[in-house]
């Protein structure tokens, strides 16, 4: 099976509440491959880049101000099947609806501030990870 890689952001509120080393220890206990890692400050411009695709939605504005409101950490993930897996060991958007055991479930605060932002797609994958490491050799 081929190797894919996703791209994954401990959102603020997670880093405020200090729940990076227990969102990376879920990511170890599944086997995938951290490949790179950056901690950001986004700016506004820079969140609303990154989640263009939800730009004229509702929370558009609210969203890309929370991004934007302190430090995250982007990181590269690589397994076997990690896209779907990874959105599977974070859980639904809503934390209310989050499976047990789920990062969202356990960290996140409500449906914005949900802890963990996870590729939904190959090709979402390849624009996310572009968007953080452009021209960068991974590991
Ligand atoms: P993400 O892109 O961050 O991994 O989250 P997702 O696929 O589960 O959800 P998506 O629909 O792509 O929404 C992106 C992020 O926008 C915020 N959101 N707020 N208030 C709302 O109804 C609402 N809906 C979405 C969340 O932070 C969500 O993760
Ligand atoms: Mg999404």
């Amino acid at each position: 099976m081929a190797l894919e890689r996703t791209l994954t952001i401990v959102k603020p509120d997670a880093v405020a509440a200090c729940h990076i080393g227990d969102i990376i220890k879920i990511f170890e206990a599944n086997h995938f491959t951290l490949v790179a890692a950056r901690l950001v400050r986004l700016t506004k411009k820079e969140a609303e880049g990154f989640y263009a695709v939800h730009r004229g939605k509702g929370f558009f504005e609210s969203l890309t101000t929370f991004m934007s409101s302190g430090p995250a950490l982007v990181m590269v993930l690589e397994g076997e099947r990690v896209i779907a897996r990874l959105r599977q060991a974070m859980g639904a958007t809503n934390p209310d609806q989050a499976d047990p055991g789920t990062i969202r479930k356990l960290y996140a605060q409500n449906i914005e501030r949900n802890a963990v932002h996870g590729s939904d797609s190959p090709e979402t994958a390849a624009f996310e990870i572009g968007y953080f490491f452009p021209g960068v050799e991974l590991i």
